[in-house]
């Protein structure tokens, strides 16, 4: 099989590296994710989209195990991991950034980092772990910076960097380049770029259509729960039921 334009192997033989199916979390009365299956492929950037309150969240709190499924199944690396732990979510390869930033305000960066580190290393490799990862995303000179210090973009990117520190075979962002510039978000999406170009592989949920056209290779959109469209760029853009539901007339202005 010859690998494509970016490198990772063409064709649909690859076996996905998660696998969601029939994913459905309700609260009450209310399903915020329904029946939702997609697939990922190693070194994919996969985008979900859709509008707030349509279960993105949600659903990536269902694939990292910090909420139960209600019904379905994960599959992670072919192995099935349906309702798995958080850690052991982690352990596997699984790294995801939250919505909410959850700030250590007296750690240094190089310290948050190394903390991430410390989930497979001793402290010394994890310190030594820390130093590749911030020169990675570009933040060896903030090692020493408290986050409170860190501008935005600089936060979004030690949000990366805590992932990557644990060594993940799959991230999910959540909503990661939020509150940025065009400009400063280019910065972020060139890391990540970067990094599935040496094989990561991404999900992020973006509300930023410019973004996400830019960098997806494929994009899944929500609403009310559902999955309502999953495809290239080019196809969303096309469907006129993800036109109806979610784009408006946004997309044309
Ligand atoms: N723990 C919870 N308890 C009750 N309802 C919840 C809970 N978490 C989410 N919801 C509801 O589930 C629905 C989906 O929420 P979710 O946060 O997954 O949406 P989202 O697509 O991430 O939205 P946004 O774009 O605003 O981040 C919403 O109606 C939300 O109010
Ligand atoms: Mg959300």
């Amino acid at each position: 099989m010859s690998p494509d334009i970016n490198g990772r192997p063409s064709g649909g033989l690859i076996e996905p590296i998660l696998r969601v199916h029939g994913a459905t979390k309700r609260f009450g009365g209310l399903t915020a994710v329904d029946r939702v299956s997609f697939e990922v492929r190693p070194a994919e950037i996969v985008a979900l989209i859709g509008p707030n309150g349509a279960g993105k969240t949600t659903l990536f709190s269902l694939i990292s195990g910090f909420q139960p499924l209600d019904e379905g199944s994960v599959s992670f690396q072919a192995k099935d991991v349906t309702n798995f732990a958080p850690a052991r979510m982690a352990h596997l390869g699984l790294a995801r950034s939250f919505q909410i930033v959850q700030v250590f305000a007296d750690l240094t960066v190089h310290e948050a980092v190394t903390a991430a580190a410390l989930m497979r290393h001793s402290m010394g490799a994890a310190l030594r772990k820390a130093d590749e990862t911030l020169a990675l995303v570009g933040l060896s000179e903030k090692g020493a910076n408290v986050t409170p210090e860190l501008s935005l973009q600089d936060r979004k990117l030690l949000e990366v960097a805590k992932c990557l520190a644990t060594e993940p075979k799959l991230i999910l962002l959540d909503e990661v380049m939020a509150g940025l510039t065009m400009s400063e978000a280019e910065a972020v999406l060139k890391v990540v770029r970067r990094l599935r170009s040496e094989g990561m592989t991404f999900v992020l949920v973006e509300h930023v259509m410019p973004i996400v056209m830019s960098i997806a290779d494929r994009i899944v959109v929500m609403n009310f729960g559902q999955k309502i469209a999953d495809g290239s760029p080019a196809e969303i853009i096309e469907d006129r039921f993800v036109r109806d539901a979610y784009f408006g007339e946004d997309l044309h202005a």
